[in-house]
């Protein structure tokens, strides 16, 4: 299924809906989760806090969204954080100079490229303005931070681009209070603001969006010292050589140099068995490793784990070893002191961040599970049952002869420890098809029987299977099949 048949699902089914809507003014870029989706994402948290920030006994905070000028002073965000961008001279409409130059001229230049390049471009394949063939101004940088003003005085702050700046600035009393030891990760689930010139295709390019980030801090003398790394070494990982992504295990990625060490490794190894679980397909996965041009400019060395969907690659985590860019930054300028005991020596922490787009996530999660079932003639959304938004669907089969009275018991007592819908309404094969689109693994629908022996039909949502079970058989049933692995 593609990008148009998971939209329509999106919109119909409550995953997630334009923001303002009603409104004319409505702005590109803004999108909100609906209940479904709510569902999904929460599901989707609980599934990373288990596979790497409680796997790892990482420490999770929750930061401020606006945050004070001089973090981004400090952190490069006011100098660097920019896209190229070229202005029409005729209608004064904006583009991003990479995006258009990709799409006139079908050429790949990196966004972090120098402006000649795009202006080089512009002029050696003639590009002209898409909306009304004007030429274009010399390229410039826009930065891409939203600034606010706190206060009547209106003192200049801004949205966080990216969520990890909180988790820097608290490091040192974070690792104090807490009684950190090396290497320590700390995670961040939350909203980052950037003001996109072209945001787009829904959730995959967002003005305002949730990153869920895990800044591990680490002595730089240690990288090959993880004691973990067993855990994963035989876990397979898939890695894009020059010309196709290669299956092979993190030791032998490490072995043949293609990680640089088992540090990196250990975290590209847990974050590719989490999104096993999520129910992506693993095999249109690849780490690419990023060039001196397309890395951010905190980055020393970068991999992008990319998924490839209908519509392309997307990337959906940025690995980037950052050094101690950012503590070294930080403590300049704030002058505190960053710096920790590791052992008996003092460091100042290097930093490998795992950083992961949620929203994309999600998106890849349903187009990867989203199925056309022509045989039966229905949409199944075959999400792994612990990540759907619906656990079960409680149905009467008619309302009449006290089956509403009973289903509505068997709900009450599912709802206290499923996430169960209740549906006495309708056709009940129109009821079953709603509840597969939604991606609820079970239905459990109540009929005269019931009233007789306690006992109702489940049907499972993949082989559409029904069984009779006992109401009291319910619990465990969907207990073993709807908890997390
Ligand atoms: N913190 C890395 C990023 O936002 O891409």
């Amino acid at each position: 299924m593609n990008y148009e048949n998971v939209m329509k699902l999106a919109l119909e089914r409550g995953f997630y809906f334009p923001s303002c809507e009603v409104y004319g003014d409505a702005q590109a870029g803004f999108w909100e989760y609906g209940p479904s989706g709510v569902g999904l994402k929460n599901k989707f948290l609980e599934l990373w806090r288990r596979e790497l920030v409680r796997r790892d006994g990482m420490l999770e905070i929750d930061g401020s969204q606006i945050m004070s000028k001089s973090v981004f002073e400090a952190s490069g965000h006011l100098g660097s954080f920019a896209d190229p961008i070229i202005k029409c001279t005729n209608c004064k409409s904006t583009f991003r100079a990479d995006r258009t130059i990709a799409e006139m001229a079908k050429i790949d230049i990196p966004e972090s490229a120098d402006l000649e390049d795009f202006d080089k471009a512009i002029k050696e394949n003639d590009i002209k303005c898409p909306k009304c063939k004007g030429t274009f101004e010399n390229t410039k940088k826009f930065n891409m931070m939203f600034k606010v003003g706190i206060g009547p005085e209106e003192e200049i702050a801004y949205l966080r681009p990216e969520t990890c700046q909180s988790i820097f600035v608290d490091f040192p009393r974070l690792f104090k209070i807490m009684r950190g030891k090396l290497p320590l990760g700390i995670a961040q689930v939350g909203k980052s603001f950037r003001n996109e010139i072209a945001p787009r295709q829904s959730l995959l390019r967002l003005r305002e969006f949730y990153q869920a980030e895990i800044e591990v801090f680490c002595n730089p003398a240690r990288l090959q010292e993880i004691e973990r790394f067993e855990e994963i070494q035989d876990t397979v990982i898939r890695v894009q050589t020059e010309s196709e992504p290669v299956s092979m295990t993190c030791k032998e990625a490490v072995e043949r140099k293609i990680i640089p060490n088992k540090f990196v490794a250990y975290y590209l190894g847990i974050l590719t068995e989490f999104y096993e679980k999520t129910g992506i397909d693993i095999t249109k996965s690849r780490f690419r490793k990023l060039g001196e041009k397309e890395k951010a400019f905190y980055a020393e060395v970068a991999f992008d784990f990319e998924v490839e969907t209908t519509i392309g690659w997307l990337e959906l985590v940025a690995c980037n070893y950052r050094s101690d860019y950012d503590l070294s930054s930080h403590a300049k300028k704030s002058k505190e002191k960053f710096e920790v005991m590791d052992n008996d020596e003092k460091v100042l922490p290097h930093v490998f961040e795992i950083s992961m787009g949620i929203d994309r996530s999600l998106y890849t999660i349903l187009e990867h599970s989203l199925k056309d079932d022509k045989e039966n003639e229905r949409t199944v959304l075959s999400l792994k049952p612990y990540l759907s938004p619906i656990h079960v669907g409680v149905l009467s089969l008619v309302k009449k002869d006290g089956l509403k009275e009973k289903t509505d018991e068997i709900y009450v007592k599912l709802k206290r420890k499923f996430d169960a819908f209740l549906d006495h309404s309708g056709a009940i094969g129109r009821r079953y098809r709603r509840l597969d689109e939604i991606g609820s693994p079970f239905a459990v629908t109540v009929d005269h029987q019931t009233l007789e022996d306690e006992t109702v039909t489940i049907r499972m949502r993949d082989s559409m299977e029904q069984k009779r079970v006992k109401v009291s058989e319910l619990d465990s049933i969907l207990g073993e099949y709807t908890s997390f692995p």
